[in-house]
């Protein structure tokens, strides 16, 4: 017998992805859709059937029987929102990313905290087998001592109309950043540009330093002639390349490398050698990293565990990009973060 229904609020473009995963896990007595925009909510009655419409979000958070709430409208609206449904004792899946600020963030941790409610972040890509693949091999030194990380997302569009480039898509890379490395950046510096629409970035590269020496690149962009949603990890033992945009072989790691050794010919000078060895594509499992987040979520709830991407993971995302913002606008600046919470 299910004994509670949930609610996905926002069913722009990422929305249905939400409600189809939520469907399809079929865990809830009904499920509820609301948008205030009353054509989205005609388009999901004509696509998904046995939802319940609703504009009004104010019936979402008076429904006691809603224990379940999904965010995926407008960043700028997730603090309002999720704060709201918290209040209400309601347990809150929220997009990335988390909030527009910091101190929002760490507002709504605190809510969460106090109404004995989950919140919990989508950083789907951390739930991407491909990712937790990387984490797997980094933890058992595979690719032996991390040199550097580079990423790029870029793609013509969607050019978003309230927020930046780095806002949009530069929180997935933090996020798999972060969970990677298992450490928080500690330098952060950027360079970004207004091209098509005047004081709306739609270029930028960050550039990270990690206390423990690695450095990180991430290029994200609407302005690319192709689509990239590339990693680049090169170790001490092994490099790899992640391909997102692959639906197979998404990981290839290379055994190649540069190794500098002492040369007994002449005796105190090194020489470098090149290794150019197998490339190996690990198996990977196919299932959809949103189910599976999704799934983390309710199961998170149901068994009363704080879920992988907490309001700690959203914080820290918001924070780094605070800070590439930040720097963008100091030309560049160099900003230390100390504190993450
Ligand atoms: N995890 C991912 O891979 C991923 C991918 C894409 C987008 N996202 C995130 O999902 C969120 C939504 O992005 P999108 O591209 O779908 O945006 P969108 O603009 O296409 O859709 C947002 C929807 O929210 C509705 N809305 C706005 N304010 C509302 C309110 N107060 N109450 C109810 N409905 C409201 C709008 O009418 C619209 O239908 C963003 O946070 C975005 O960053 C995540």
């Amino acid at each position: 017998m299910k004994k509670f229904s949930a609610a996905v609020v926002g069913l722009g473009y990422w929305g249905p992805n939400i409600l189809r995963n939520v469907i399809e896990i079929d865990e809830f007595k009904d499920v509820y859709c609301c948008d205030l925009d009353r054509s989205r909510l005609e388009m999901i009655n004509k696509r998904f059937q046995f939802t319940k419409l609703e504009d009004n979000f104010d019936y979402i958070l008076n429904n006691s029987d809603i224990k379940y709430v999904f965010i995926s409208t407008p960043p700028i609206t997730h603090y309002k929102l999720a704060k709201k449904a918290m209040e209400n004792g309601k347990n809150v899946y929220i997009e990335k990313p988390m909030t527009t600020s910091s101190g929002e963030a760490k507002e709504l941790i605190g809510i969460a905290k106090k109404n004995s409610v989950k919140l919990m972040v989508g950083h789907t890509f951390e739930f991407s087998p491909a990712v937790e693949k990387i984490g797997e091999l980094i933890g058992k030194g595979v690719l032996g001592d991390l040199y550097f990380i580079s990423m790029s997302r870029i793609n013509l569009g969607i050019h978003q109309k309230d927020i930046s480039v780095i806002w949009d898509l530069a929180p997935h890379d933090f996020s798999i950043l972060f969970k990677l490395l298992n450490e928080n950046p500690y330098k952060i510096s950027a360079f970004s540009n207004s091209f098509v629409k005047e004081s709306l970035k739609d270029v930028a590269f960050i550039n990270i330093r990690f206390k423990s020496g690695i450095i990180a690149n991430i290029n994200v962009s609407w302005l690319s002639p192709n689509k990239v949603r590339e990693t680049i990890i090169v170790g001490k033992k092994k490099m790899l390349i992640y391909n997102d945009t692959h639906s197979d072989e998404k990981i290839k790691i290379f055994d190649k490398g540069v190794d500098l050794v002492r040369d007994p010919e002449n005796f105190g000078e090194y020489q470098l050698t090149y290794r150019t060895g197998n490339i190996v594509s690990p198996f990977l499992e196919t299932t959809e990293p949103l189910k599976l987040a999704i799934k983390h979520f309710i199961d998170s709830v149901d068994n009363d565990f704080e879920p992988k991407t907490d309001g700690y993971c959203g914080l820290r995302v918001v924070k780094a990009v605070e800070a590439a913002e930040r720097s963008s606008e100091r030309d560049g600046e160099v900003i230390v973060i100390d504190d993450w919470k």
